[in-house]
C-alpha cells in the first residue's frame, strides 16, 4: 500500500519505518524542512533504539521516503496518517491546532479518496471535528471527493518504539465505515499474523481508550508515589511492598514502581487532557486530579530531600551535585517534561553547581540548559569534586557502578536514588549515605521508627527488631 505519514517525530517516524519493513510504500512529510533534509541525508532527529537500521535499509530500497511537500505527496497515497503534537493548552486541555492544521493540507491537496487515520492522541470527538473541517475545505473546492477518518491511537513506548510497533498488543482501530475497516485491517495484517489483535470500535471510544490507558498507567505511579511518603515515615520499603502487591494477579508489577515523578511528553498533557474533558463535560475528576497533584509533588520530592539533608551545611549553595540521567525515561533523548529537569532548575534556584551525564540527551538538555549546567562525558566524570550524586534515570549503565573509581573524587560520600537501583546495605558497605524513594536510608532512621513506635505500642518490646 502506498502511505503518507504527517508528522516525523517519535511516532510518525517509527510508524513509517515499521510500515515500510513491511513492504508498504512510504513517504514522512514535516513542515520542518530541517528534519527532512537531515533524514533524507540519513540523520535521524530523534534517539530510538534499532529505528536508525529500519530507516536506513528501507530508504536504500526505496520504500520509505521524505519530502516537505503536501501536493507531491498526497497524490501517491491511498492513506493518510497525521502523527503531529498535541501539546497543553495553558488550561491543560489538548491544542488541536497542528492536527486541524495537518487535516487541512490533506483536505487542499487531495485528488481522490482517503482513509484519514489519526494517530496523534486527542480528545474524544475530534474524529468528527477532523471529517468536518476536511469536507469544508473540499466544499471550498467544490470538491466532491470522498474520505473515511479513522481514530488510531499509537500505544508505543519510547525506548522500545519499534517492538511496540513491531509486536503491538493491540491495534484500536475506531472507523465508522466497513470498506475503511478492511482496509485498515489489510494494512496491519503482517503486524497481527501470530493472533489478530485489531479491535475495531467507534471512533469516539478509540479516543478515549488511549486516554483511559495512560490514565491508568499514570495512577499506577502515583499511587506508589504517594505510598512511598508513608513508607519512608514507618520504616517500610516501597520495593518489598511492591513485590508483595504485584504477586497478586489481579495486580501484577507493571507500573508500581516509585521514583521521581512520571514525565515525558504523554502522561502529564493526557493527564491534563482528560482533567479538562472531565471540566468541559462538567463531570468532576477527582482520582485524575490527585494522579497529577501526586506527580507534581514527587517531582518535588528529591530536590526537597537533597536541601533537607545539605541544611546543616547551609543549603546547596555552591555544593556540586551530580547528576545521572537526564531523559525522562531510559533509552530515549526525550527530556520532555523530565523530572531530571524540575529536579536541575530547583537546585539551581538554590545556588547548587551541577554536573551531569546522559548516554543520547545531551544535546536536548543542553539546548534547555546552556551553559548553566556543565555536560560531563560519562557518569564517571559528573562525579569529580560532588557533594552528592542523583540518579534519576535508571539507564542500565548506571546499575553496575565501580565506585571505587567514583569514592575518591567525591568530596561528600551521598547518593540519592531516584530510580531505587541500589540496595541500602551495599552503599553503606561502600560508606557512602544513601537516599532512596520509600525505602530506608539508614539503620539510624530504622532505629528512630522503631523507637517511636515502641512509645506508641508500649507492649511492643522486643517485637520490633530493626532490619533493613
Ligand atoms: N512520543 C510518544 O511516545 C507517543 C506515544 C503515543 C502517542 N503519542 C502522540 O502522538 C502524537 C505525536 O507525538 P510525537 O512524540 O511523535 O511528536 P513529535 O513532536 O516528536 O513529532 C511531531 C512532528 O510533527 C511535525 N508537525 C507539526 N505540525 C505539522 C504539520 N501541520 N504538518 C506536518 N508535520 C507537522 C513536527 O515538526 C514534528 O516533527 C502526539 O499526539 C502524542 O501525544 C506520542
Amino acid at each position: 500500500m502506498h502511505i503518507l505519514i504527517v508528522g516525523t517525530g517519535y511516532v510518525g517516524l517509527v510508524t513509517a519505518a515499521c510500515l515500510s519493513e513491511m513492504g508498504h510504500h512510504v513517504v514522512c512529510l514535516d513542515i520542518d524542512a530541517k528534519k527532512i533534509a537531515n533524514l533524507k541525508g540519513g540523520i535521524l532527529p530523534i534517539y530510538e533504539p534499532g529505528l536508525k537500521e529500519l530507516v536506513d535499509r528501507n530508504s536504500r530500497a526505496g520504500r520509505l521516503t521524505f519530502t516537505t511537500n503536501y501536493a507531491e505527496a498526497i497524490c501517491q497515497c491511498s492513506i493518510c496518517f497525521i502523527a503531529v503534537p498535541t501539546p497543553s493548552n495553558q488550561d491543560g486541555s489538548c491544542n488541536l491546532e497542528f492536527v486541524m492544521a495537518a487535516a487541512a493540507e490533506i483536505a487542499r491537496h487531495m485528488d481522490g479518496h482517503k482513509i484519514i487515520v489519526n494517530k496523534s492522541t486527542v480528545p474524544v470527538g475530534t474524529a468528527t471535528l477532523v471529517k468536518e473541517a476536511i469536507q469544508a475545505v473540499l466544499d471550498k473546492r467544490s470538491s466532491n471527493l470522498s474520505f473515511d477518518v479513522v481514530s488510531n491511537p499509537e500505544f508505543l513506548k519510547e525506548g522500545c518504539a519499534i517492538n511496540d510497533c513491531m509486536k503491538p498488543d493491540r491495534i484500536i482501530l475506531g472507523i465508522e465505515s466497513a470498506k475503511a475497516a478492511k482496509i485498515m485491517r489489510e494494512l496491519y495484517s503482517a503486524f497481527t499474523i501470530n493472533h489478530d489483535r485489531i479491535f475495531v470500535m467507534d471512533t469516539v471510544s478509540a479516543e478515549m481508550t488511549k486516554y483511559a490507558a495512560n490514565a491508568m498507567l499514570a495512577l499506577r505511579i502515583s499511587f506508589m508515589n504517594e505510598l512511598s511518603h508513608l513508607c519512608e515515615k514507618t520504616g517500610a520499603n516501597i520495593k518489598q511492598v511492591r513485590v508483595g502487591i504485584g504477586s497478586d494477579q489481579r495486580i501484577g508489577y507493571q507500573f508500581l514502581y516509585a521514583g521521581a515523578g512520571y514525565g515525558g511528553s504523554c502522561f502529564p498533557k493526557d493527564i491534563r487532557a482528560l482533567i479538562a474533558m472531565g471540566k468541559e463535560n462538567e463531570i468532576e475528576m477527582p482520582i485524575l486530579n490527585a494522579v497529577e497533584e501526586i506527580n507534581e509533588r514527587q517531582k518535588k520530592s528529591l530536590s526537597k530531600k537533597i536541601l533537607s539533608y545539605f541544611s546543616s551545611q547551609g543549603g546547596v549553595k555552591d555544593k556540586t551535585i551530580a547528576i545521572w540521567g537526564l531523559s525522562f525515561k531510559p533509552d530515549t533523548d526525550d527530556i520532555r517534561e523530565a523530572p531530571a529537569l524540575t529536579l536541575i532548575e530547583d537546585l539551581l534556584a538554590e545556588g547548587a553547581a551541577i554536573r551531569a551525564y546522559d548516554p543520547v540527551a545531551t544535546l536536548n538538555a543542553l539546548k534547555h540548559f546552556g551553559n548553566r549546567i556543565e555536560f560531563c562525558k560519562d557518569e564517571y566524570d559528573t562525579a569529580i569534586d560532588a557533594d552528592a550524586i542523583v540518579l534519576i534515570t535508571e539507564w542500565k549503565q548506571f546499575r553496575h557502578i565501580d565506585f571505587s573509581k567514583i569514592i575518591p573524587h567525591l568530596k561528600q560520600k551521598v547518593f540519592f536514588d531516584g530510580r531505587n537501583q541500589y540496595q541500602l546495605s551495599e552503599m553503606q558497605s561502600l560508606g557512602i549515605h544513601y537516599f532512596g524513594i520509600g525505602t530506608p536510608s539508614s539503620v539510624e532512621d530504622l532505629s528512630l521508627i522503631v523507637n517511636r513506635l515502641q512509645t506508641q505500642i508500649p507492649d511492643c518490646g522486643n517485637i520490633c527488631a530493626v532490619s533493613n
